[in-house]
């Protein structure tokens, strides 16, 4: 599966959203997971990100691993979301910055 990363935190652009086949994506306060049960690896999503946060789950970077429990874990208990919509208001203050999950809210 695929896996959003630490650079969507804060951020959360959504042009993934508008590309994936199976609606994967779901949506929390400043972050977007991808459910793995249903994402079918079709890779489209990958070059939507203006950040690059979405990683195939076997390149996901050594000290971004938590990631993919997280994408597993909060899909679960996220709503889908399938339009994309306007990023959030600060976007352009956090695409720069690393190591943002102390942000990242449930
Ligand atoms: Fe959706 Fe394809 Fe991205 Fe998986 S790789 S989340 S199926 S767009
Ligand atoms: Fe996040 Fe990038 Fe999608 S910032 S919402 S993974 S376009």
């Amino acid at each position: 599966a695929y896996v959003v990363t630490d650079a969507c935190v804060k951020c959360k652009y959504t042009d993934c959203v508008d590309v994936c086949p199976v609606d994967c994506f779901h949506e929390g306060p400043n972050f977007l997971a991808i459910d793995p049960e249903e994402c079918i690896d079709c890779t489209l999503c990958v070059a939507e990100c203006p950040v690059s946060a979405i990683y195939a789950e076997d390149d996901v970077p050594a000290e971004q691993q938590v990631y993919i429990r997280l994408n597993a874990e909060l899909s679960q208990q996220w709503p889908v979301l399938s339009q994309s919509k306007a990023p959030l208001p600060d976007h352009a203050d956090w695409a720069e910055v690393t190591n943002k999950l102390p942000h990242l809210q449930r």
